[in-house]
Formats: C-alpha cells, structure tokens, sequence
C-alpha cells in the first residue's frame, strides 16, 4: 500500500474554511501577542467536524498522517519571508495561520516547545537562513534535508509534527518515509529492540543548548535506546542517521539499521504542499525530510509554520519549570 494512500486528507468548503479563519481570530483576540494553547484546546472542539474526524483518525492510528487543504492564510498580511526564525514581526504578520495550526493541534493533544529551540517558542518559523544552506536543519535549503524522526534524541519527542505551509514558491516538497514493522525479517527486528543505539540533538538545538539542561546532558551522554519500541505487534520507530550511531562494534545492529535504512528510502515519497495545507504527521509511525531548494533571500522563499504536539504533557513534567509550562528545558 502507499504512503499516501495512507494519509487522510480534507479539503475545507468555504463554509468551512470560513468557520476555522473565525475561531483562529477569536484566539487571537483572546490574549492579544500570544495565541493561548489551553484556549486552542477549548475553541478545538468548535472545529468544523471533517476536519476533527480526519483528526480523529490519526489519533486512533488509522492514518499515518493528515492533509488539511483550503486554509485562509490571509496571504496579503503575511509581507516577505522572514531570514530566520528570530524575526519579531513574523509572527503577527502570519498569526492568522499560525491560530490554526494550533487549533487544529489542539484536538490531537498539547502543543510544547523547547528551551533549546527558537527561544521556546511553540510555534515555529521555517525558513531559509543565509549561511545554514548546507545544514541538517529547518533552515537548511540546498542540502536534501535527510529523513528523520523529529527530536529523536529526546524521550519526550512529539507525538504528531504539524506543519502548515504559508508560501512554497520552488514547491520543495516534505518527503516521507514509512516501513511497516511487520514487514521487516525477524532478526532485524530483534536487533533493532535492543537499546544499543544512541542519538545525538541535531545542530538547531545544540546552537541553543545552554538554555536547556536535559539537552546539554544528551550531547555529553546520550542514553543508548532502541529504535523499535512500545508493543512487539506494531512498534514504534525512532531513528535518524545523520545524528545516530550504534555501540561499539554491535555488528548485528549495524547491519539491521543499514537494513532498515535502506527500507526507508527505498519508500521515500514527496507530499507536496502548497500555500493554506496543514499536515500533521505520526511522528511514531513515519520520518520526513525535505527536498533540495535554492533560496532567493528576497522575501518570497518557503516558509512554513511547525508545532509540535504531545498526547502527554505530564510526561515531561520533571523537564518543564511548572505543571502549567509547556517548554522542555
Ligand atoms: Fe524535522
């Protein structure tokens, strides 16, 4: 079966897109300069009911993700791309999608964010950054940003990656990546259930590591971890081999990553994305990269804005500074 053949997908009417633009306002309105996640969560079950059973979906782990088309992004308020994600002004000028986004986020579980990612902020800019053309981060451009699991590293990664495209001129499409387990020989399985393998943070969070603990300790001393987990029927997967390795001279589990590796790329796909789409993405279930782009720097490059969401918050509460603080540190 194909990836996406797997996918659900909505397109909003104009009722509908309307209805979702109305709520993103009154959340806006509601703490004016900063979009409340606990009221998203409240406001969420207002959405307009396609677009909470394709949700829905997801959360039962029926769909490996979720194509939302036909969102108002008010494009004539966003102005040009921003440089970098340190940009002040963006975010007002692209509050519209950005109320969305955690609207519909909202439904799936609790938005967070990271001390050691863009000063904490939950929400996400995604843009080209002069000079990282050539990184393994969001604002990598000319590089094919490889496949991955978000925040693999990190025992508190999200549940779901939700991304919602503002502008994509070149159309650089997200591309996804998906092996069922069951699908993999036995002894790979096997070898890939032994934790043996560690993970590294990738450079975006590295470059802002001392604004948080646990991540500094896992660039010193990572955990070594496997990369199947959860029920031996259906596991889980983490992986994510520009930032990985495995222990000294496990052979077995070399060869079965290199397996898998290969599985992976061998159903690589690209999910093309164009201005007003949400997706949101299992981040149990799939890995997702990028295509190569060239950047123009003039204000018109791809920008796009990501959340991540976690079914979990209590998890990581001994990560967080309150019970109410939704930063990893
Ligand atoms: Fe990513």
């Amino acid at each position: 079966m194909s990836i996406e053949s797997q996918f659900g997908a909505v397109t909003l009417d104009a009722e509908e897109a309307a209805a979702l633009a109305s709520l993103a306002r009154e959340l806006i309105g509601y703490r004016p300069g900063s979009l409340d996640p606990e009221f998203a969560k409240i406001l969420s079950g207002d959405l307009p009911r396609s677009l909470r059973a394709a949700l829905s979906s997801l959360l039962e782990e029926r769909v490996l993700g979720v194509v939302v088309r036909g969102v108002d992004i008010d494009a004539a308020r966003l102005g040009p791309t921003p440089l970098g994600w340190s940009d002040g002004t963006a975010a007002d000028r692209s509050a519209l999608g950005s109320a969305q986004l955690m609207l519909a986020a909202g439904w799936l579980g609790d938005v967070f964010g990271w001390a050691s990612q863009q000063n904490g902020a939950l929400v996400h800019d995604i843009c080209p950054q002069p000079g990282r053309e050539y990184d393994q981060i969001g604002a990598g451009s000319e590089a094919e940003l490889e496949w991955h699991t978000e925040e693999s590293f990190h025992p508190y990664k999200c549940d779901y990656l939700g991304l919602l495209t503002l502008r994509n001129p070149g159309q650089a499409a997200t591309t996804i990546g998906h092996v069922p387990p069951d699908t993999l020989p036995d002894w790979v399985r096997r070898e890939l259930a032994r934790p043996v393998f560690c993970f590294l943070p990738d450079d975006a969070h590295v470059a802002e590591a001392a604004a948080s603990e646990s991540v500094a300790g896992m660039i010193s001393d990572p955990v070594p971890v496997p990369v199947l987990y959860g029920g031996p029927d259906g596991p889980y997967l983490q992986v994510d081999p520009a930032y990985m390795y495995v222990l000294a001279d496990d052979e077995p589990a070399r060869r079965a990553l290199a397996h898998l590796t290969d599985r992976i790329d061998a159903s690589l796909v690209d999910l093309p994305a164009g201005p007003g789409s949400i997706v949101f993405l299992d981040n149990y279930r799939v890995v997702h990269g990028r295509r190569p782009f060239v950047p123009r720097y003039d204000g018109t490059d791809r920008w796009l804005k990501r959340v991540n969401v976690t079914r979990n918050l209590r998890a990581s509460r001994s990560m967080r500074t309150s019970a109410v603080s939704r930063i990893i540190t």
